[in-house]
Protein backbone atom coordinates (compact mmCIF):
# COMPACT_ATOMS: atom_id res chain seq x y z
CA UNK A 1 0.00 0.00 0.00
CA UNK A 2 1.42 3.29 -0.84
CA UNK A 3 1.49 6.62 1.29
CA UNK A 4 0.52 9.42 -0.83
CA UNK A 5 1.22 12.70 0.94
CA UNK A 6 1.60 15.03 -2.29
CA UNK A 7 -0.69 16.25 -4.81
CA UNK A 8 1.99 15.32 -7.90
CA UNK A 9 2.30 11.65 -6.42
CA UNK A 10 -2.31 11.78 -6.79
CA UNK A 11 -2.41 11.24 -10.31
CA UNK A 12 -0.93 7.13 -10.23
CA UNK A 13 -4.12 6.25 -8.73
CA UNK A 14 -6.91 8.60 -10.48
CA UNK A 15 -9.94 6.77 -12.03
CA UNK A 16 -10.20 3.88 -9.06
CA UNK A 17 -12.33 3.65 -5.83
CA UNK A 18 -12.55 6.27 -3.32
CA UNK A 19 -12.72 6.27 0.67
CA UNK A 20 -12.82 9.55 1.99
CA UNK A 21 -12.51 9.65 6.04
CA UNK A 22 -11.21 11.86 8.67
CA UNK A 23 -9.07 9.06 9.85
CA UNK A 24 -10.04 7.59 13.23
CA UNK A 25 -10.59 4.29 11.14
CA UNK A 26 -12.80 0.91 12.76
CA UNK A 27 -14.65 -1.37 10.88
CA UNK A 28 -17.19 0.46 9.46
CA UNK A 29 -14.48 2.34 7.53
CA UNK A 30 -12.77 -0.95 7.03
CA UNK A 31 -16.61 -2.23 4.95
CA UNK A 32 -16.14 0.91 2.78
CA UNK A 33 -12.31 -0.22 1.91
CA UNK A 34 -13.64 -3.77 1.16
CA UNK A 35 -16.71 -2.99 -0.97
CA UNK A 36 -14.20 -0.44 -2.68
CA UNK A 37 -11.46 -3.60 -3.18
CA UNK A 38 -14.45 -5.76 -4.98
CA UNK A 39 -14.64 -3.29 -7.56
CA UNK A 40 -11.72 -4.50 -8.78
CA UNK A 41 -10.34 -0.83 -9.24
CA UNK A 42 -7.35 0.29 -7.19
CA UNK A 43 -8.62 1.72 -3.66
CA UNK A 44 -7.94 5.52 -2.50
CA UNK A 45 -8.40 5.99 1.31
CA UNK A 46 -8.33 9.84 2.15
CA UNK A 47 -7.32 10.76 5.72
CA UNK A 48 -7.77 14.24 6.65
CA UNK A 49 -9.70 16.04 9.77
CA UNK A 50 -11.25 18.34 7.87
CA UNK A 51 -11.33 21.67 9.38
CA UNK A 52 -14.33 23.63 7.95
CA UNK A 53 -16.65 21.01 8.53
CA UNK A 54 -16.61 21.51 12.35
CA UNK A 55 -18.34 24.92 14.02
CA UNK A 56 -15.43 26.37 16.63
CA UNK A 57 -17.62 24.98 19.40
CA UNK A 58 -17.07 21.53 18.10
CA UNK A 59 -14.38 18.34 18.67
CA UNK A 60 -11.89 19.65 15.93
CA UNK A 61 -8.69 19.79 17.74
CA UNK A 62 -9.85 16.86 19.63
CA UNK A 63 -11.19 14.40 16.98
CA UNK A 64 -9.29 11.19 17.59
CA UNK A 65 -5.29 11.15 15.38
CA UNK A 66 -4.81 7.43 14.79
CA UNK A 67 -2.35 7.38 11.67
CA UNK A 68 -0.17 4.39 12.01
CA UNK A 69 -3.64 2.33 13.07
CA UNK A 70 -5.25 3.49 10.49
CA UNK A 71 -2.89 2.38 7.65
CA UNK A 72 -2.87 -0.96 9.24
CA UNK A 73 -6.80 -0.93 8.93
CA UNK A 74 -6.43 0.81 5.74
CA UNK A 75 -3.91 -1.71 4.31
CA UNK A 76 -5.91 -4.69 5.69
CA UNK A 77 -9.02 -4.26 4.24
CA UNK A 78 -7.30 -4.05 0.63
CA UNK A 79 -6.64 -0.42 0.04
CA UNK A 80 -4.18 0.23 -2.89
CA UNK A 81 -3.08 3.74 -1.21
CA UNK A 82 -3.52 6.19 1.69
CA UNK A 83 -3.64 9.69 0.84
CA UNK A 84 -2.72 11.96 3.67
CA UNK A 85 -2.92 15.76 2.57
CA UNK A 86 -2.06 18.07 4.33
CA UNK A 87 -4.31 21.67 4.95
CA UNK A 88 -2.18 23.22 2.63
CA UNK A 89 -2.75 20.42 -0.26
CA UNK A 90 -6.27 20.62 0.27
CA UNK A 91 -6.91 24.38 0.85
CA UNK A 92 -4.46 26.05 -1.39
CA UNK A 93 -4.01 29.86 0.32
CA UNK A 94 -4.96 28.80 3.78
CA UNK A 95 -7.82 28.31 6.67
CA UNK A 96 -9.28 31.10 6.61
CA UNK A 97 -10.25 31.48 3.00
CA UNK A 98 -11.20 27.82 2.88
CA UNK A 99 -13.55 28.58 5.80
CA UNK A 100 -15.29 31.45 3.45
CA UNK A 101 -15.56 29.41 0.95
CA UNK A 102 -17.46 26.91 2.79
CA UNK A 103 -19.85 29.62 3.60
CA UNK A 104 -20.62 30.15 0.91
CA UNK A 105 -20.99 26.79 -1.00
CA UNK A 106 -24.00 26.36 -3.39
CA UNK A 107 -25.76 23.44 -1.09
CA UNK A 108 -28.20 20.89 -3.24
CA UNK A 109 -31.67 21.69 -1.18
CA UNK A 110 -30.92 18.38 0.76
CA UNK A 111 -28.59 19.80 2.81
CA UNK A 112 -30.94 22.88 4.24
CA UNK A 113 -34.29 21.74 4.07
CA UNK A 114 -34.82 18.49 6.47
CA UNK A 115 -33.46 20.86 9.54
CA UNK A 116 -31.89 17.96 11.02
CA UNK A 117 -27.56 18.10 10.62
CA UNK A 118 -28.35 21.13 8.92
CA UNK A 119 -30.22 22.91 11.84
CA UNK A 120 -28.11 21.82 14.44
CA UNK A 121 -24.93 22.37 13.00
CA UNK A 122 -25.29 25.03 10.37
CA UNK A 123 -21.92 25.45 8.83
CA UNK A 124 -21.59 21.50 8.81
CA UNK A 125 -22.36 20.69 4.64
CA UNK A 126 -20.70 23.59 3.85
CA UNK A 127 -17.57 22.14 4.92
CA UNK A 128 -18.40 18.64 3.86
CA UNK A 129 -19.20 19.60 0.15
CA UNK A 130 -16.25 21.85 -0.04
CA UNK A 131 -13.63 18.98 0.92
CA UNK A 132 -15.50 16.42 -0.83
CA UNK A 133 -15.15 18.51 -3.85
CA UNK A 134 -11.81 19.16 -3.93
CA UNK A 135 -11.21 16.07 -3.05
CA UNK A 136 -13.34 14.23 -6.07
CA UNK A 137 -11.03 17.35 -8.54
CA UNK A 138 -7.71 15.89 -7.21
CA UNK A 139 -8.52 12.45 -7.08
CA UNK A 140 -10.94 11.64 -10.02
CA UNK A 141 -12.25 8.34 -8.60
CA UNK A 142 -14.83 6.40 -10.87
CA UNK A 143 -16.51 5.36 -7.69
CA UNK A 144 -16.57 6.92 -3.98
CA UNK A 145 -18.18 4.77 -1.05
CA UNK A 146 -19.94 6.69 2.12
CA UNK A 147 -21.54 5.05 5.00
CA UNK A 148 -25.22 5.26 5.03
CA UNK A 149 -24.67 6.00 8.86
CA UNK A 150 -24.70 10.07 8.33
CA UNK A 151 -27.36 9.40 6.04
CA UNK A 152 -28.23 12.94 5.10
CA UNK A 153 -24.70 13.19 4.39
CA UNK A 154 -24.73 10.67 1.76
CA UNK A 155 -27.62 12.23 0.47
CA UNK A 156 -26.05 15.32 0.34
CA UNK A 157 -23.11 14.53 -1.50
CA UNK A 158 -25.32 12.14 -3.91
CA UNK A 159 -27.29 14.87 -5.01
CA UNK A 160 -23.97 17.48 -5.32
CA UNK A 161 -23.17 15.01 -7.46
CA UNK A 162 -26.01 14.55 -9.57
CA UNK A 163 -26.24 18.47 -9.84
CA UNK A 164 -22.72 18.56 -11.06
CA UNK A 165 -22.51 15.94 -13.04
CA UNK A 166 -20.60 17.63 -15.90
CA UNK A 167 -17.69 18.45 -13.48
CA UNK A 168 -17.68 14.42 -12.37
CA UNK A 169 -18.79 12.76 -15.34
CA UNK A 170 -18.56 9.22 -14.80
CA UNK A 171 -18.84 9.58 -10.81
CA UNK A 172 -20.98 7.06 -8.84
CA UNK A 173 -21.71 7.75 -5.39
CA UNK A 174 -21.77 3.60 -4.24
CA UNK A 175 -23.72 3.86 -0.30
CA UNK A 176 -22.27 1.05 2.21
CA UNK A 177 -24.50 -0.27 4.82
CA UNK A 178 -23.96 1.09 8.82
CA UNK A 179 -21.94 -1.13 10.43
CA UNK A 180 -22.47 -2.40 14.31
CA UNK A 181 -21.15 -3.48 17.47
CA UNK A 182 -23.10 -6.91 18.02
CA UNK A 183 -25.53 -5.12 20.73
CA UNK A 184 -26.53 -2.91 17.87
CA UNK A 185 -24.80 0.13 18.64
CA UNK A 186 -23.92 1.84 14.96
CA UNK A 187 -20.08 2.12 14.96
CA UNK A 188 -18.68 5.71 14.92
CA UNK A 189 -15.27 7.09 16.14
CA UNK A 190 -17.03 9.13 18.56
CA UNK A 191 -17.77 6.04 20.43
CA UNK A 192 -14.20 5.33 22.11
CA UNK A 193 -15.31 8.94 23.72
CA UNK A 194 -17.84 6.94 25.83
CA UNK A 195 -17.16 5.92 29.55
CA UNK A 196 -19.26 2.61 30.39
CA UNK A 197 -21.94 3.48 31.36
CA UNK A 198 -22.22 5.97 28.89
CA UNK A 199 -21.67 3.30 26.59
CA UNK A 200 -25.13 1.05 27.86
CA UNK A 201 -27.06 4.38 27.98
CA UNK A 202 -26.04 4.83 23.93
CA UNK A 203 -27.86 1.46 23.08
CA UNK A 204 -30.71 3.82 23.82
CA UNK A 205 -29.88 4.95 19.74
CA UNK A 206 -30.47 1.75 18.32
CA UNK A 207 -33.46 0.32 20.78
CA UNK A 208 -35.47 3.04 19.55
CA UNK A 209 -35.16 2.70 15.83
CA UNK A 210 -36.02 -0.80 16.23
CA UNK A 211 -39.24 0.59 18.00
CA UNK A 212 -40.01 1.71 14.97
CA UNK A 213 -39.22 -0.05 12.37
CA UNK A 214 -42.49 -1.45 11.84
CA UNK A 215 -44.69 1.78 12.07
CA UNK A 216 -48.62 2.80 11.34
CA UNK A 217 -48.39 6.55 12.59
CA UNK A 218 -45.28 8.72 12.04
CA UNK A 219 -45.70 10.95 14.92
CA UNK A 220 -46.68 8.32 17.98
CA UNK A 221 -43.65 6.61 15.83
CA UNK A 222 -41.35 9.76 17.13
CA UNK A 223 -43.17 9.82 20.28
CA UNK A 224 -42.10 6.36 21.15
CA UNK A 225 -38.75 7.45 20.06
CA UNK A 226 -37.94 10.01 22.25
CA UNK A 227 -39.44 8.43 25.18
CA UNK A 228 -36.75 5.45 24.58
CA UNK A 229 -33.94 7.91 24.06
CA UNK A 230 -35.28 9.69 27.44
CA UNK A 231 -35.29 6.69 29.48
CA UNK A 232 -31.95 6.03 28.45
CA UNK A 233 -30.77 9.70 29.51
CA UNK A 234 -29.88 10.39 25.93
CA UNK A 235 -30.50 14.18 25.21
CA UNK A 236 -32.35 13.74 21.73
CA UNK A 237 -31.37 16.54 19.31
CA UNK A 238 -34.14 15.55 16.62
CA UNK A 239 -36.06 11.78 16.27
CA UNK A 240 -37.89 11.94 13.02
CA UNK A 241 -38.87 9.80 10.54
CA UNK A 242 -38.77 11.31 7.18
CA UNK A 243 -39.20 10.26 3.97
CA UNK A 244 -35.75 8.52 2.12
CA UNK A 245 -35.98 10.64 -0.83
CA UNK A 246 -36.12 14.07 0.54
CA UNK A 247 -35.43 13.80 4.48
CA UNK A 248 -38.52 15.78 4.64
CA UNK A 249 -41.74 14.39 5.70
CA UNK A 250 -42.95 11.24 4.45
CA UNK A 251 -44.77 11.35 1.09
CA UNK A 252 -48.77 9.69 1.63
CA UNK A 253 -49.00 6.21 0.58
CA UNK A 254 -45.24 5.43 0.85
CA UNK A 255 -44.43 1.85 2.57
CA UNK A 256 -41.13 2.80 3.80
CA UNK A 257 -39.10 5.57 5.31
CA UNK A 258 -36.09 6.54 7.75
CA UNK A 259 -36.03 6.82 11.39
CA UNK A 260 -33.52 9.62 11.92
CA UNK A 261 -31.65 9.82 15.91
CA UNK A 262 -29.10 12.56 16.87
CA UNK A 263 -28.31 12.51 20.66
CA UNK A 264 -26.25 13.80 23.20
CA UNK A 265 -24.73 11.85 26.00
CA UNK A 266 -23.12 14.66 27.97
CA UNK A 267 -20.23 16.29 25.36
CA UNK A 268 -20.51 12.98 23.11
CA UNK A 269 -23.10 13.37 19.89
CA UNK A 270 -24.15 10.48 18.34
CA UNK A 271 -25.96 9.83 15.02
CA UNK A 272 -27.85 7.13 13.81
CA UNK A 273 -30.74 5.92 11.69
CA UNK A 274 -32.71 3.17 10.06
CA UNK A 275 -35.12 2.01 7.43
CA UNK A 276 -38.76 2.15 8.73
CA UNK A 277 -41.76 0.14 7.10
CA UNK A 278 -44.60 2.11 6.91
CA UNK A 279 -48.11 0.12 7.61
CA UNK A 280 -51.15 1.52 7.76
CA UNK A 281 -53.48 0.63 10.25
CA UNK A 282 -55.75 -1.59 8.41
CA UNK A 283 -53.48 -3.03 5.90
O1 LIG B 1 -17.82 11.19 6.94
C1 LIG B 1 -16.68 11.69 7.12
O2 LIG B 1 -15.79 11.08 7.70
C2 LIG B 1 -16.40 13.09 6.61
O3 LIG B 1 -17.51 13.92 6.75
C3 LIG B 1 -15.87 13.12 5.16
C4 LIG B 1 -16.91 12.62 4.18
C5 LIG B 1 -14.62 12.27 5.06
C6 LIG B 1 -15.51 14.55 4.77
O4 LIG B 1 -14.54 15.08 5.61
Amino acid sequence: MKIIETLEKLGEIQGGSLVPTMGALHEGHASLIRAGAASDRPVLVTLFVNPTQFAPNEDFAKYPRTLDADLKIAEAAGASAVFVPSIEAIYPGGLANAASLAAQFSLPPIATAPRLEDAVRPTHFGGVCLVVSRLFDLCQPSLAYFGEKDFQQLRVITQMVEENSNRWKSLKIIPCATIREPDGLAMSSRNRYLDPSQRIAALGISRALQSVAHCSNVANGEALMRKILDQHGLETQYAVIRSEKTLCAPESGVKSARALIAAKLGAIRLIDNAIVGISTPNG
